[in-house]
Formats: structure tokens, sequence, C-alpha cells
């Protein structure tokens, strides 16, 4: 059975990545997950400094999920090279490394630094974050924002591009497109979708930052009809994410186009779910008799026409 998958010049061993933000820095999980058998791991969010984020309460669990805003905490880019990734390195992690910044310099910056580094398997471009005020989802809710932070990226640096895309847009498709045209070698959907929740006691909001991003299994049908929309308008793979719990959701992503699939908030409820998407997934292989994995990736059946969609949906 061969789960690897090629996105874009890099081979992962399988499709099954840790998602940004819900997986620390790998390292922090070491002990509980073997952290070269997964196929990749996002690591948390980074600019160029440290920061601290946004003051508690920071998350809070709502009916499927949760909404969080973080607000970007981190430990900078040069402290990530010196104190995270030796160790990743050393235990055979494939690492992907998010990148943020205020400005296209900042990732620019992100990207020249990482570029120099060893163990750096491709840069995920965050422009998608709903949780800072500045940059991010600036870039990720304007078509030529989005252009222009991939190509700026795209002029210095040789590592995978992967620009994250936001769903908070009317229709993602253009911006997958955009990322297409600018050089990116996959894109990333989705990252969290902006909501809120309040305390109906005290009339407050339930998070510091009033707004945050809502993930888990609610967004995961909104996240498949994402990813099968982007699939139909750019020809890079897409990785798919969105509430994916178990195989069978991971599966559905890959049926939907995803050549490979991020797992997050699901990682918080059991840590040890890995070894069981890895084994869900050759189960479900083996008794469809799939021996590869990419013989999946966007064979969704929907007998539809264009004039289907546009004429009877809804
Ligand atoms: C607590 C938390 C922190 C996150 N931090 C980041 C981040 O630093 N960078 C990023 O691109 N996405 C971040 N995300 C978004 C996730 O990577 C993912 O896109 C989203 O949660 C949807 O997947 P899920 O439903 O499996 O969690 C974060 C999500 C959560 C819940």
């Amino acid at each position: 059975m061969d789960l690897s998958v090629r996105i874009g010049p890099l081979t992962l061993r399988n499709p099954i990545i840790a998602a940004s933000g819900c997986f620390g820095y790998g390292v922090e999980y070491a002990e509980v997950v073997d952290l070269a058998s997964l196929g990749g791991i996002a690591v948390k969010g980074l600019f160029l400094t440290e920061r601290e984020g946004h003051p508690p309460p920071r998350i809070v669990e709502t009916p499927a999920g949760m909404l969080n805003a973080i607000g970007l905490q981190g430990i900078g880019v040069r402290r990530f090279i010196d104190e995270k990734l030796p160790e990743l390195r050393a235990r055979g992690a494939t690492v992907i490394v998010n990148i943020c910044g205020s400005t296209i310099d900042e990732y620019a910056e992100l990207a020249r630094v990482l570029s120099d580094a060893e163990g750096v398997g491709a840069l995920e471009l965050n422009i998608s974050c709903p949780n800072i005020k500045e940059g991010g989802i600036t870039f990720g809710c304007s078509l030529n924002g989005t252009f222009g932070v991939v190509s700026a990226v795209r002029k210095v640096t040789r590592l995978p591009l992967f620009p994250k895309l936001t769903p908070n847009v009317t229709d993602i498709a253009p911006f997958a497109r955009a990322a297409e045209d600018a050089g990116a070698d996959a894109v990333s959907l989705v990252n969290t979708f902006l909501a809120m929740a309040i305390d109906v006691e005290t009339r407050r909001p339930k998070i510091s930052n009033v707004v945050g991003g809502l993930s888990g299994p609610a967004i995961r049908p909104i996240a498949v009809r994402m990813v099968y929309e982007c699939r139909r308008a750019v020809k890079i793979p897409i990785v798919g994410m969105g509430g994916i719990t178990d195989a069978r959701d991971a599966v559905e992503f890959m049926i939907a186009g995803a050549s490979a699939v991020q797992v997050g908030t699901a990682n918080f409820v059991d840590p040890f779910i890995w070894p069981k998407l890895l084994e869900g997934l050759r189960e479900y292989m083996q008794r469809h008799q799939i021996a590869r994995v990419t013989d999946l990736v966007g064979t969704v059946e929907t007998g539809e026409t264009k004039e289907w969609r546009n004429g009877v949906m809804g």
C-alpha cells in the first residue's frame, strides 16, 4: 500500500499533517507521537520576532468546535531555528513552517531566513489568520494582496510554498488561482472562520479579542465544499483541512480534491489520534482495494453539470 503523496516538489510519507497552531512546534508532542510517522508537521505560526498574543481568555468551546483568538503568540523565527528545528530534524519530522507577517517585506525576510536553515520542508504562508489586526488576513482577503505576497516570497526562496487561504471570502476559488499564478506550489485551506460567542449572563464576549476563529467539526462541510471548488479552479495540489476527526473525514477531503490533509482541533481532543488516522486510512484503502492513496484525490462523482450547479442549487 502506497501512502506517499507529492505536494509540489515535496514528497510526504503519508497525507496526514498536523495543522498549524494545534501541535505546538511539534517537539512538545514527541513523547506521545512518533513525529516521523506523520506526513508532516505544520508548526505554530511564526513572525520574525517573539509575540505574546492576546490576553486570556483566548479559547472557548462551541457546539461541535472551538473558537480561538490566540493572536499568534510565538517565539519568533530565530529561536525556532535554534531551539526547535534541530530536534525536529533529529526526530525525522517533515517540517512545514507556517509564517506570518505584517508587511510583504516581513514575509520575504522570513522566507529568506528559513531558506538558509537546515531541515525546512516547506513554507506555509499564513495570509489568513483572522485574529490579528495587521497583515495576515488583509493579504488573504484581497486578490492583489494574495498575488503580491506570494510572488514576493516566490522571488526569494526555492522552498515549496503553500499559501494558506482564508474561508472568510465570498468565493475562495479565485484566491487559489491568484496563489497559483504567483508561483505557489500548493494551497492550504482552510484557516478558521470568523466567529463570536457571548456569555449571556455577563453580556460579554467569551474571548478577550471579542471575535475569533471557529474550527472543528462544525466547519467541515464548508471546508470540504471549498476544497472541491478550488480543485476545479487550479492545477496545483490542495492541502485540505477543517474539522477532520477520523480517517473517514480525511478520505472525504481527499475525494473532494485534497492531496493531503491537516488535522488541528481534533488533536486537542485526542493527542493519540495520529496512529488511528493512519490505521483507518489503510483500512479504508484495503476495503476499497486502493493501492495508492493518490488514486483517491478528486474522485468525487457528482454527475453534475455546470448548468445544474448554477440553476438548481439552493
Ligand atoms: C488554537 C488554534 C491555533 C491556530 N493557530 C494557527 C496558526 O498559527 N497558523 C495558521 O495558519 N493556522 C492556525 N490555526 C488554524 C488551523 O491550522 C486550521 O486551519 C483550522 O483550525 C481548521 O482545522 P481544524 O478544524 O482541524 O482545527 C489555529 C487553530 C487553532 C484552533
